[in-house]
């Protein structure tokens, strides 16, 4: 099986990571998260999001953490942007990339976004036309692709369906997302084959949150389709506030010590991406949730 050469990370831990803690992380610590990794050799970030600041308080200091960062040639920077106001704070910051986010279950919709699929739709269209025209990347996200934590096991045809609409309306690039981690290798594969009916497979990413231990597995199996982009969390961070008893995405330190165990290059330093997750972490005040950092730091320590 020929698998990909080199894999493109997007790193979601300053958004997806930090958006589900209790404590509010000030926006100096977030942008010397995002400063080490870049130094790190990650080359898209996401950011933060431009979302309601009543549905998500530790994000309402987008603003300023994009203002703050210290812009890498090279480096794509990420935001959320759930409707037209999201988006103009997107556009005032100077973002590279939108990510419209909606989902392949009606009542996580409803919990996350406040409507259902076919009005997040409706919310997007402009959204994506008016980056597009900017010249700004469309990615979007499609949550609850295999479990949704209200309405259970979800069919690869409603995977389908909103991958087509979201083609419909000018997203470039979509994400699959395992929101609250109960995918196993061939119920992700089904998903991603569902994408994969209106996507390129350049155009189909995978983002699995790692809450039953399967996000390394997923990942692997994903690569066997051909997949070879991935969003992933430093330290394992992170969380969806609307979506209970979901941990974070796969550790960024666990993918990338799988993908240059299999020769597959990320362009990413994983020493350095060490020293991220244990400033954060550290910040934070628990260890990483990385098997691969925890190995290696106490390998240094030892
Ligand atoms: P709503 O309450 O229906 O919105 O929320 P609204 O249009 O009625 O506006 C209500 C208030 O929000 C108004 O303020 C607006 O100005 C404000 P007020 O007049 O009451 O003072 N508002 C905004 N403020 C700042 N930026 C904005 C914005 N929009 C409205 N963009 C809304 C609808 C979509 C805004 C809300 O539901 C929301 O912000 N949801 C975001 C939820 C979220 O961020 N979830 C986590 C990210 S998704 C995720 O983690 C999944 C992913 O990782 C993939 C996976 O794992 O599944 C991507
Ligand atoms: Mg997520």
């Amino acid at each position: 099986m020929q698998l990909p050469s080199r894999v493109q990370l997007v790193e979601v831990g300053p958004r997806d990571g930090l958006q589900n803690e209790k404590q509010l992380v000030p926006a100096e610590v977030k942008i010397d998260l995002v400063h080490r990794l870049q130094d790190a050799g990650l080359t898209e970030i996401e950011v933060t999001s431009f979302v309601s600041p009543k549905w998500v308080p530790q994000m309402a200091d987008a603003a300023a953490v994009m203002a703050g960062i210290e812009r890498r040639k090279g480096v794509r920077y990420a935001v959320l942007t759930p409707n037209m106001q999201g988006l103009e704070g997107a556009l005032a910051s100077g973002a590279d990339e939108i990510v419209v986010f909606g989902a392949a279950s009606e009542a996580f919709s409803r919990k996350n976004i406040n409507c259902s699929i076919a009005e997040s739709i409706e919310r997007f269209a402009p959204v994506a036309q008016a980056a597009r025209a900017r010249g700004i990347t469309v990615r979007g996200a499609i949550s609850c692709t295999v479990g949704c934590p209200y309405e259970g096991e979800i069919a690869p045809e409603r995977v389908e369906l909103v991958a087509r609409l979201m083609k419909e309306i000018g997203v470039q690039h979509v994400g699959v997302a395992d929101t609250i981690g109960v995918g196993t290798p061939r119920k992700v594969q089904r998903a991603l084959e569902a994408a994969l009916r209106h996507f390129e497979l350049d155009a189909v990413s995978g983002h699995y949150h790692d809450t039953y231990g399967q996000a390394l597995a997923n990942t692997l199996a994903s690569l066997e389709l051909g997949i070879w982009h991935f969003d992933t969390s430093i330290a394992g961070l992170g969380g969806c506030p609307y979506a209970k008893g979901a941990t974070g995405n796969v550790a960024t330190e666990d993918v990338v010590f799988l993908l240059h165990g299999m020769g597959i290059e990320t362009g990413i330093d994983l020493d350095r991406l060490v020293d991220a997750g244990a400033a954060i972490s550290s910040h934070l005040q628990r260890p990483p949730n990385s098997r691969a950092a925890t190995a290696l730091l106490n390998k240094r320590a030892s």
